[in-house]
């Protein structure tokens, strides 16, 4: 396992910080290739929750939040929206961008070469419908209560025990609410010891997810999410998560 977190590193802050709120043109400024892997938060939320079935007064969880952006997309369409991460780093720069809505942070470009940007929020969401807070997913606090939409983007395979949260979702989810899962299933030793892989060692990784789910989760959906993480102005990680909505039934 890892002697330090690398998500409470300022490299990958500002890494994320540009991943979740620097516009396209910002992150990727080439108009070839790659193009279908930006706005990857934002397409958590577009793509990955049938906005529509949505009841009245809906309560959203996202967790590994990150520095928060797909939770500030839930509230577009949530009246209650908790983003839980286990970085303190990242948590306190999320709830910066609540409390003042945008955040300044640094683009590598090249070398040296850094370029200051002043990141944001969209002025039509409400922060006040957001709150953010340090936590571990595979242990979350009991009085939390259920959810309407649960969304885990990229966290499975950063979890030293995945199915810890995968059998805590039955009670997090209300019945008929939705679960959505994105994961590239990229397991490192770092992060999840191997016996504790999905699928057999990862022999299969959706089979695994899917009788951690099964029966008390239905299968709605399942597709392929690309998304981009700026390294410098000529390098990128283009990876290609796989998506899955679920109905708690
Ligand atoms: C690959 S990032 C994905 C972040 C974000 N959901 C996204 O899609 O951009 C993984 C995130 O999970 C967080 N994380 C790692 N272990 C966690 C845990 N036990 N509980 C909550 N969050 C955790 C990390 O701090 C990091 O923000």
């Amino acid at each position: 396992m890892m002697a330090t977190n690398p998500y409470e590193s300022d490299e990958l802050l500002q890494q994320y910080l540009i991943f979740h709120y620097a516009s396209s043109a910002e992150q990727f400024p080439y108009g070839f290739g790659a193009v279908d892997a930006l706005g990857f938060p934002q397409r958590c939320v577009s793509e990955g929750i049938d906005v529509g079935a949505l009841p009245e007064n809906t309560r959203a969880l996202d967790l590994g939040c990150s520095v928060g952006c797909s939770t500030f997309e839930l509230a577009r369409h949530c009246q209650e929206v908790i983003g839980i991460d286990y970085s303190q780093a990242f948590i306190d720069a999320a709830n910066r961008m609540k409390t003042e809505g945008l955040h300044a942070a640094w683009r590598l470009d090249e070398g040296s070469a850094t370029t200051l940007l002043d990141l944001k929020v969209d002025e039509a969401i409400d922060p006040n419908r957001v709150h953010f807070e340090a936590g571990d997913a595979q242990h979350i606090r009991e009085d939390i209560g259920q959810f309407d939409v649960v969304i885990a983007c990229n966290l499975i395979c950063r979890l030293p025990e995945p199915k810890r949260l995968l059998q805590q979702l039955s009670q997090l989810v209300k019945p008929g609410g939705q679960l959505l899962i994105t994961t590239p299933f990229t397991w490192l030793e770092e992060y999840t010891p191997s016996a504790n892989w999905l699928g057999d060692g990862a022999q299969d990784s959706f089979a695994g997810l899917r009788s951690a789910l099964e029966p008390e989760f239905e299968l709605q959906k399942q597709w392929d999410m690309p998304f981009l993480i700026r390294e410098h102005a000529r390098k990128f990680q283009y990876s290609i998560a796989q998506a899955s909505r679920w109905l708690r039934r």
